[in-house]
């Protein structure tokens, strides 16, 4: 079993153990109600390091006035029990009050800017510099040599990698693709607040995804997923576009050959979710 850990002092001492013993550490930041998603990006960063570190921690920084950070599903039991068949050391679950010993409202925030204020981040503003200042504390404390994250949060990781290489931040971030229930549903700890009809609904998201990876273009990808999106009863679109998955900027010229990322975002029965796939054209 993983040990339970809420204060930075029993964090930092058990890492400096495994400073002295030589032992490199892999850190899975999450915010809990974990799922088979969680469990993949966890199963590969045991894989990289000798010493593997899970956060759980719902960030205040990163939820809006009026989203659900209150509603926001937390179970760190069932996800300590969820994580007993894994090589999982550490959980660090701190307080608000240890992350951020100033008050959440008085800490402060580093910006994402650019890209941070796109998509997600227009739809949310401030989200990103929120997910950006709790990465940046959980690496300074925990220190890892490797931190993995999930393709499911396009925007967030290429954000989060930005942050590495423009700090010159001494890790490597490593990414696991989005992992997906049995109906092509990528899996979320949202899901867990959708109704049966928004359920069904939600298969929509992945559809889309799977007939625009089918056009030969950029153009027409994000069109066929708009279609979809757009004509689905009680599915309301926030945005589906194509971007160029090296800037994060709209991408897909048409007639380039080059890879591009459609990302979609969509709100379904009070509940978010977005979901993204890697399109190849001219192949
Ligand atoms: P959370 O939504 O809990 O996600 C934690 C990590 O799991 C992220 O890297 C996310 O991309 C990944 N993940 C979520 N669903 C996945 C799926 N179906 N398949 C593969 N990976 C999946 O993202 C956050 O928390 C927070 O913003 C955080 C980075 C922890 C900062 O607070």
């Amino acid at each position: 079993m993983p040990a339970i850990v809420h204060t930075l002092e029993e964090l930092q001492g058990i890492r400096e153990t495994w400073r002295t013993a030589g032992e490199s550490v892999a850190l899975v930041p999450t915010m809990g109600s974990l799922h088979e998603g969680h469990k993949a990006l966890v199963r590969e960063a045991t894989t990289r390091a000798d010493r593997c570190v899970v956060s759980i921690f719902v960030n205040p920084l990163q939820f809006g006035a009026g989203e659900d950070f209150d509603e926001y599903p937390r179970s760190l039991h069932a996800d300590e029990a969820f994580l007993a068949d894994t090589l999982v050391d550490v959980i660090f679950a701190p307080s608000v009050e240890v992350m951020y010993p100033e008050g959440p409202d008085a800490a402060p925030s580093l910006s994402a800017g650019g890209v941070g204020d796109t998509y997600e981040g227009a739809s949310r503003p401030g989200h990103f510099d929120g997910v950006l200042t709790v990465v940046k504390r959980l690496f300074d404390y925990v220190d890892p040599e490797v931190a993995v994250f999930g393709t499911k949060d396009a925007q967030q990781l290429f954000l989060v990698q930005q942050m590495v290489q423009d700090q010159k931040l001494p890790l490597r971030i490593v990414e696991v693709d989005t992992i997906r229930d049995s109906s092509g549903l990528a899996l979320s700890s949202r899901n867990a607040q959708l109704s049966e009809t928004s359920l069904t609904r939600a298969l929509e998201i992945p559809r889309a995804l799977e007939e625009a990876s089918h056009q030969s273009s950029a153009e027409d990808a994000r069109n066929r997923a708009r279609e979809i999106l757009e004509s689905a009863p009680g599915v309301e679109v926030d945005y589906v576009e194509v971007v160029d998955p090296e800037t994060f900027r709209p991408g897909g010229e048409s007639g380039a050959e080059e890879p591009a990322r459609l990302i979609v975002a969509v709100t379904i029965g009070g509940v978010r979710l977005i979901d993204n796939k890697l399109l190849h054209f001219g192949q």
